[in-house]
């Protein structure tokens, strides 16, 4: 038997609620965000699942880590979607990306979080499968190497995303003027299955969503070449998230490496950790003060402050002067709007409160600035944010993300990784 973080014996009614959905989305080796609208494994909602699923089974929680690292392709690249089982008509489903692999799935990744959950599990509740572990280990080796010649930027030396959906912020104003350069491919007819799940007030435009169907066409007919996808793509952009994130699992996998003894490839991961600081550094805008995304094509940062402007404490890179204007801005979107964190700038044009990742609150990015802000001694804006998190689920429920000035719940409604982060956050809370 695993030790076990203990869920409290009275759990509030949101907690219970928590639990409830987890297990509602258990898929019984994997779990799906949300039903009917995301209907089954992704990336980095699984890895956020498992953070919950700990508290609940902590074998079960490493099933969820070891499948998504299952699979993993040839290559190394863990894809951003896994179709098992039943996916009741996704769209776009296998037979659009068809990514010639063995495992149905995207041909795409998305932000790899789960060597800081594997480490996180590690220190909370290891597994008794020392053999599967040592397979993760070296599978997240394989995957990290993967993004250095894939997705590093030769200029910025931080990483770039070649698809909106790869950064997981899918509609972030910051891809808009890129995305407006994709031509629109021939596509043939499609019906979007969001929505008819969601209202589409809350999603991307039509004009959107072709460029993003564009570019899984202009990928799989490039049979998802990932080396010319890296130079070629119609879409390129440096992104912080997937910076500060990769930055941050490589160094919870050197300290994995270490404790399970795989010295082979320490020299490269801290290499590579090297490389992605200045990668980091490069993302700082002095225009505007604050960490932005950054247009290989121009060279030029772009203009807008977001939610991962504040991922550099998560990132481990303190600059004193820099993190001090960073601290302004948070500190300025705190004023803005009710609920923390805004995933856009609530004072620039683009901003929209209501529109998944034009403005609302996600209680992931909370996690991970959170995280970083206890990590550097910010504790009160950490605080902030996170009684924030556990204010929006409570006053609504656990959905897929937040209107950050009324609080309304927005998107997909029982959602997994926001249930799983609740819990973290509430049961952290309650055990003192
Ligand atoms: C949306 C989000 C993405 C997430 C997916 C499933 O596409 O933008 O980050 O992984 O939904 O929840």
């Amino acid at each position: 038997m695993s030790l076990q973080p203990e869920l409290p014996e009275t759990l509030s009614s949101t907690a219970t609620e928590a639990v409830q959905i987890l297990n509602a989305n258990d898929r019984g080796t994997y779990s799906v965000p949300t039903q009917g609208l995301y209907p089954m494994q992704f990336n980095w909602d699984s890895a956020f699942a498992a953070l919950g699923y700990r508290f609940l089974d902590a074998e079960r929680a490493w099933t969820e880590l070891f499948q998504l690292a299952a699979a993993q392709f040839p290559d190394g690249m863990i894809p951003h979607l896994v179709f098992r089982g039943q996916h009741e008509g996704y769209f776009p489903g296998p037979d659009v990306w068809d990514n010639g692999q063995l495992i149905p799935g995207s041909g795409i990744t998305q932000p790899p979080v789960l060597a800081s959950v594997a480490r996180t599990l590690d220190e909370d509740c290891p597994t008794q499968r020392h053999n599967m572990m040592v397979d993760l280990l070296r599978r997240l080796v394989r995957w990290h190497a993967w993004f250095m010649q894939y997705r590093l930027d030769t200029v910025s030396k931080a990483v770039l995303i070649i698809h909106p959906w790869e950064s997981g912020r899918d509609n972030l104003p910051d891809w808009d003027q890129v995305l407006q350069r994709v031509p629109v491919a021939n596509l043939p007819a499609y019906r979007r299955s969001d929505l008819g799940h969601v209202d589409a007030a809350q999603r991307p435009t039509q004009a959107q969503y072709d460029r993003y169907l564009s570019l899984v066409y202009y990928g799989r007919e490039r049979h998802w070449d990932q080396q010319w996808l890296h130079q070629h793509s119609a879409f390129r952009m440096v992104d912080p998230v997937m910076t500060a994130i990769l930055l941050r699992a490589n160094r919870d996998l050197l300290v994995l490496l270490q404790r399970y003894e795989l010295y082979g490839c320490l020299g490269q991961v801290a290499a590579d950790i090297h490389t992605l600081e200045s990668g980091w550094r490069n993302l700082w805008n002095p225009d505007v003060r604050a960490y932005t995304a950054f247009d290989p094509h121009l060279e030029a940062h772009s203009g807008s402050v977001t939610s991962a402007s504040f991922l550099h404490c998560y990132a481990g890179v303190l600059d004193r002067t820099e993190h001090a204007h960073s601290i302004d801005h948070l500190r300025r979107f705190a004023r803005r709007v009710k609920f923390l964190l805004p995933s856009f700038d609530p004072q620039a044009d683009g901003f929209d409160a209501r529109k998944y990742w034009k403005g609302p609150v996600w209680h992931i990015i909370n996690y991970l600035v959170a995280k970083g802000l206890h990590e550097c001694g910010e504790e009160r804006l950490a605080l902030r944010i996170e009684r924030d998190t556990l204010t929006l689920s409570e006053k609504t429920g656990l959905f897929e993300y937040y209107d950050p000035e009324t609080g309304e719940g927005l998107g997909g409604k029982t959602f997994t990784w926001s249930a799983a982060v609740y819990l973290d956050r509430w049961c952290r809370l309650h055990q003192g």
